[in-house]
């Protein structure tokens, strides 16, 4: 427990990483996962990380203490919780998961003393480039290897509409860059190319810091987190309908926010990896306790119930202003179903596991509209056609579609390479649970950017999982 006032105590307070969850910068940790009996239990999986790093963010943004409960301590987190700190809010941790932000108001960061740090996380970058950009500092932002291949340009080009000046960018709008704000930055009206709640927080963080109203549309509705925050912490926020399936958000700029709890609900995107597992291991039956559902991040559950998951939704209520439920999932029989493109906004992160589903169901399966999986922690889209490769599963991808020929038995026996993906290694851990022959997994170490304990919560259900140097 750290009851430092340093700007630096996120950084002290940050529990140690360890070797079997050490995230970027060490040595590859391979596993391999097999058929398993049963899976059987009542489990809770870590807090969202979505609403975990929006939390430590509007808390820094808010004049006063702003108290988390549930917050998600995985890596990705974690360096959104030292960038807060870097920029001048009194970030602690008092307990599991509970922490205290101590924040400098919109308009009031301090520059950074060196290059902030996000680690793999998109999330975490992306948002804290609109929330600088609404101060007069400079800024440099920094990740892994992995990051540094993803695409920047999706958050540069409305923030310097917003009159940002990017310094420095490496080629293709890429990490390493340097930003610095304006001292009046400009409201804008900002329509996105893509449905990405990264890039509507951006600017809506951004629009924080600029006097009038702030706008952004978006043609497919994306997570709505921000917005929800935004009205939690006292601004003024309107949200509209626009066209068939799409929003348009606008805020009243230089609101001064005030400190308000957050609860973090329970991460729909961790809990899909049980939920599949107890979907697709024979006479398997796990509840997940306190999942968030909030609409925009269902679309996993929809898709399994199409295809005949047997997925119940018990003690529905509301937590900390979101919808949630525990989940009781049984073993089903899948059959192959076809998911809109329209659909993929609200379970984007989920495509992977789906594909593991799709692989034990009978039938066809086509994902319609993936090309974001593209500009992920790695190629999704490759990533995943690869490890359904090493699963000995047949597919093909048709343009920006997934097709998954599910023939209700998965031979296995491949290693998959995982690029520094939590999501790829994951998904082809759970596929190993019902092949006929061992999954190995190349590096499992990125999981602790979003699950720190997902290996021994799995096992704890009944998985065979097996780390390497572990006793086979
Ligand atoms: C996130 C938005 C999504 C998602 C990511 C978390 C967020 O990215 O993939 O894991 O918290 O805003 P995009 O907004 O780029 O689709």
């Amino acid at each position: 427990m750290s009851t430092t006032a340093s700007p630096s105590s996120a950084r002290d307070a940050a529990p140690a990483k360890d070797a079997a969850s050490s995230g970027h910068g060490s040595a590859p940790l391979p596993a391999r996962a097999s058929r398993s009996g049963p899976l059987a239990g009542t489990i809770e999986v870590p807090g969202d990380k979505s609403v975990s790093h929006r939390a430590l963010i509007f808390g820094t943004l808010a004049v006063g203490e702003t108290e988390i409960t549930g917050l998600l301590e995985g890596e990705d987190v974690l360096n959104t919780a030292r960038a807060c700190a870097a920029l001048g809010a009194n970030v602690e941790r008092l307990g599991p998961g509970a922490w205290r932000v101590r924040g400098v108001g919109v308009g009031g960061l301090q520059a950074p003393d060196g290059p902030l740090d996000f680690g793999n996380a998109g999330t975490g970058s992306r948002l804290m480039m609109g929330v600088v950009a609404g101060n007069p500092i400079t800024a440099t932002f920094d990740g892994d290897a992995s990051l540094r291949k993803r695409p920047m340009r999706r958050i540069l080009d409305p923030l310097e509409k917003m009159g940002v000046e990017v310094l420095d960018e490496a080629e293709g709008g890429r990490l390493p860059l340097t930003l610095r704000g304006p001292r009046d930055l400009i409201p804008i009206t900002y329509e996105s190319p893509v449905a990405s709640a990264q890039i509507k927080s951006a600017v809506l963080l951004a629009g924080l810091g600029a006097p009038g109203e702030t706008t952004l549309i978006e043609k497919e509705a994306s997570r709505d987190h921000t917005e929800r925050m935004l009205a939690h912490f006292g601004a003024e926020v309107r949200v509209e309908p626009h066209g068939a399936h799409g929003r348009k958000v606008t805020l009243k700029g230089r609101p001064e926010l005030k400190p308000a709890p957050v609860r973090v609900p329970a991460d729909p995107s961790s809990a899909a990896f049980p939920l599949v597992a107890a979907l697709i291991v024979p006479g398997s039956e796990v509840t997940i306790r306190g999942v968030m559902t909030n609409p925009l991040r269902t679309g996993l559950l929809t898709t399994l119930q199409e295809m005949g998951a047997a997925i119940e939704f018990l003690d529905a209520r509301t937590e900390g202003g979101e919808s949630v439920a525990d989940l009781r999932v049984r073993a089903s029989a899948l059959k192959g179903v076809d998911v809109p493109a329209a659909r993929a906004p609200s379970m984007i992160d989920e495509y992977p596991v789906l594909a593991v589903a799709a692989a034990c169901a009978e039938g066809t399966t086509r994902m319609r509209g993936l090309s974001e999986l593209r500009v992920k922690e790695s190629d999704r889209l490759a990533a995943v056609a690869a490890g359904l490769e090493a699963g000995g599963v047949a597919f093909a991808i048709e343009g920006d579609d997934l097709v998954v020929e599910g023939r209700g038995r998965v031979p296995g026996g491949g290693t998959v390479a995982t690029h520094m993906d939590h999501r790829i290694a994951m998904s082809f851990l759970m596929m190993g649970l019902v092949a006929e022959k061992p999954m190995t997994i190349d590096d499992v170490s990125f999981i602790a950017t979003s699950f720190p304990d997902f290996v021994p919560l799995m096992t704890g259900l009944g998985a065979d999982i097996a780390l390497a140097g572990d006793a086979a």
